[in-house]
């Protein structure tokens, strides 16, 4: 592979288009964080809560690509963890689209942590999380209308 398709493919998905078609599966990387040690917990793994968090930012930030507005999270399913995540590992968020409806759109993400000791990648957990599109006061709008934010 030379440089410029290595760098294409390195950077694939990350900049997605802002319209995405409605029925998309395609899983793409959404968020990449290090886990530091203000994010541990006193057993030297990762709170959950930092996780669901990062989570909820990539979410925004699939939802974002159907449509440049205000979106705030109205539902996260049931996350369940498989394996811990520890300091110094790599946590990827990779993201799609699910269901879009009028204002709604429904977006799995997926969570990889790459160990920081060996470079192994394991999966941690998968959500689904249902964003809205809204307006400055918060009301439900089409995400397909033209930008608002
Ligand atoms: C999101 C919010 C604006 C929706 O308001 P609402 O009065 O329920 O609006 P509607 O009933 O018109 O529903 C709007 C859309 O949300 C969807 N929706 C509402 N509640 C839902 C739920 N519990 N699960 C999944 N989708 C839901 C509806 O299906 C609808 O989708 P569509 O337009 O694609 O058909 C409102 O509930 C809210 O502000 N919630 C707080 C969001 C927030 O602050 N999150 C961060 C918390 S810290």
């Amino acid at each position: 592979m030379n440089g410029a398709a290595a760098a294409e493919d390195l950077f694939s998905g990350v900049t997605a288009p802002r319209s995405l078609p409605p029925n998309d599966l395609t899983h793409r990387l959404a968020l990449r964080v290090v886990m530091l040690p203000r994010d541990t917990n006193q057993y030297g793994t990762i709170f959950g809560g930092v996780i669901l968090s990062s989570i909820d930012q990539a979410g925004f930030v699939e939802a974002r690509r159907h449509g440049v507005h205000r979106w705030v999270t109205v539902a996260m399913d049931k996350v369940a963890f498989k394996e811990p995540v520890h300091l110094g590992d790599t946590v990827s968020f990779f993201t799609r689209t699910l269901r879009t409806g009028t204002s709604s759109v429904t977006v799995e993400v997926d969570v990889q942590a790459e160990r920081y000791t060996s470079g192994e990648t394991v999966p941690v957990t998968s959500a689904i999380l249902t964003l809205v599109a809204v307006d400055a006061s918060g009301k439900p709008i089409p995400f397909k209308s033209p930008p608002t934010a």
